[in-house]
């Protein structure tokens, strides 16, 4: 197979992707970054390099599921210790038969909002035929905070617990605007565009490829004047299906279908808090139609007015979300494991007064440890050995159906959680308000979309005011997949702020089948200029 070579280096600087100055985060120099490009089957090479002043680094691929690779995965402390500054380290896999739309973040602490690049597995022989598509977009949604990640990391991991709050604004592709369109950078030069702008040619069918990076959004994105068809999620081809509003947590990926059938001008697209809706209102982007009069690359001449906020539609995607008939990778199995994980936010007892979210009780810390290292040196005794939080032992060819309970917050309220699996699809098996109970959930569908981020719903309203104890059951998600990737994979929230308080959990899986690790395994080389 022909091997692919990437340079990630991240490093600092300061920027303002939405008009405002900040401390940002940048990969090869540059914000926003290029797309990584590989084929099915490919090896790939990343020589990732942290170039940061002073936090440590791991780089994950979303998605990937790293077979026979887990050392790759990039989850800290889990398949390596954070790569230090001035060091460099090589991740090398192989994409396997996967295909469609991923991303690559960093992963530690907070870094997955503010390092994210897509990262696309073509396959365009079998995929242009079967999707009939002339040519690709990406569009990468995600949000903006004016504080930078240490310091909001301070406030989640601080004596005196600060949430985050709301996002200033929200991106595309990396860049936005905070308060209407801005013309001069502080250094005096001017910006290319406050909007990002996606050109298209009239009368062609484009396959737009839409990423959620986001750290808290849960968007609704539309395009005005346009209907959209949706034909993958999360690397899945589905049966396709005509929307106006697509829905998108964190973390999830789909590819729609777009006729550039309107008359050749621009038209606003939006993305739109669904659910915290205290957020910013500023996801807009614009779609152009290139012509004679607009050609392409030209200095967008943008409304001074933006368009009202659009109505919110319920998620109703989820109904239609169907593997293509005749996908073997549809079909559910019967499960021979239930696993069940009640998450909750809570104070921490009086010795500290931060927040932790909790799997079964248990806050993911992180470990001393790597855990997939001190299993192949026979140091983890037993698998909860390795961690303060929960790390649960899985079998090859186990059938694991998980059960995702939400529950109540410290405040009482109710919150939906994109929940994420590393080195697994899974197949979605539904949802359903309150308590999960066997005996009355519904029965599994023979068929499903397989995934590998999906959403645990609240519920309730956010705003709704706090009804009921913390730890009481809001609502459940079910999904299932089978055991046969050797490694150790994080179980968590997508939402970064969560994750760092410890909501996320490890399954330890065929252990004895974990490959070697590389030989600089947590002992990195430093980068060589
Ligand atoms: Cu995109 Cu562990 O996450």
């Amino acid at each position: 197979a022909p091997t692919k070579y990437f340079d990630f280096d991240v490093s600092e600087d300061y920027g303002a992707p939405d008009c405002v100055e900040k401390v940002i985060r940048l990969i090869n120099n540059e914000w926003p970054p290029k797309p990584m490009h590989v084929n099915t089957g490919d090896n790939v090479v990343i020589t990732v390099r942290n170039k940061l002043f002073t936090e440590s680094l791991t780089v994950h691929i979303h998605g990937l599921l790293f077979k026979g690779a887990p050392w790759a995965d990039g989850a800290p402390h889990i398949t390596q210790e954070p790569l230090p500054p001035g060091k460099e380290q090589v991740l090398s896999f192989n994409v396997g038969d996967q295909v469609g739309t991923y991303f690559a973040h960093a992963h530690n602490n907070l870094q997955e909002l503010s390092v994210y690049t897509p990262f696309i597995v073509h396959d365009d022989n079998m995929e242009m035929q079967a999707l009939g598509y002339h040519d690709e977009r990406i569009i990468t949604l995600s949000d903006n905070y004016h504080r930078d990640t240490d310091a909001l990391m301070a406030g989640l991991r601080g004596p005196q617990y600060r949430w985050t709050g709301d996002a200033q604004s929200l991106l595309t592709n990396g860049i936005g605007s905070f308060q209407g369109p801005c013309s001069i950078r502080p250094d005096g030069q001017p910006y290319p565009s406050s909007w990002s702008i996606t050109e298209v040619q009239p009368g062609r069918t484009y396959r737009l490829r839409i990423i959620n990076a986001a750290a808290l959004g849960y968007f609704q994105f539309q395009i005005s004047g346009h209907r959209m068809v949706v034909v993958e999620a999360d690397g899945m081809l589905i049966e396709p299906f005509e929307i106006e509003a697509l829905t998108i947590n964190s973390g999830q990926r789909y590819s729609v279908l777009l006729t550039t059938d309107q008359p050749p001008q621009d038209y606003w697209v939006n993305h739109q808090i669904i659910w915290r809706r205290t957020g910013p209102q500023n996801g807009w982007s614009l779609l152009r139609y290139t012509s004679a009069n607009i050609p392409f690359g030209a200095i967008p001449v943008v409304p001074s007015v933006l368009p009202p906020r659009l109505p919110e539609v319920p998620d109703y995607m989820e109904r239609f979300l169907l593997p293509r008939l005749n996908d073997p990778r549809g079909v559910v199995p019967p499960a021979t494991r239930q696993l069940m994980f009640r998450f909750r936010s809570q104070a921490s007892p009086a010795t500290e007064s931060r927040v932790r979210w909790t799997f079964n009780e248990r806050d993911w810390r992180d470990p001393v440890n790597t855990i997939m290292l001190m299993q192949k040196l026979g140091q983890l005794r037993t698998p909860q050995d390795a961690a303060h939080g929960q790390v649960v032992h899985l079998r090859r060819g186990e059938v694991i159906d998980v059960i995702m309970q939400g529950q109540t917050n410290q405040m009482g309220v109710c919150e939906d959680h994109p929940i994420h699996l590393h080195g697994h699809g899974f197949w979605d098996l539904g949802s359903g308000p309150g308590t999960f109970i066997n005996e009355q959930a519904p029965p599994v569908p023979s068929v499903a979309v397989f995934r590998d981020t999906t959403t645990v719903y609240a519920y309730s309203n956010l705003n709704a005011a706090a009804a009921a104890p913390p730890g009481t059951d809001c609502g459940w998600r079910r999904f299932r997949f089978v055991a046969d990737n050797p490694g150790a994979w994080l179980l968590h929230c997508h939402i970064p702020a969560h994750l760092v308080n410890g909501m996320a959990a490890a399954f330890l899986e065929i252990p004895e089948d974990i490959p070697a690790p590389p030989s600089d395994i947590n002992n990195w080389r430093p980068i060589s200029f």
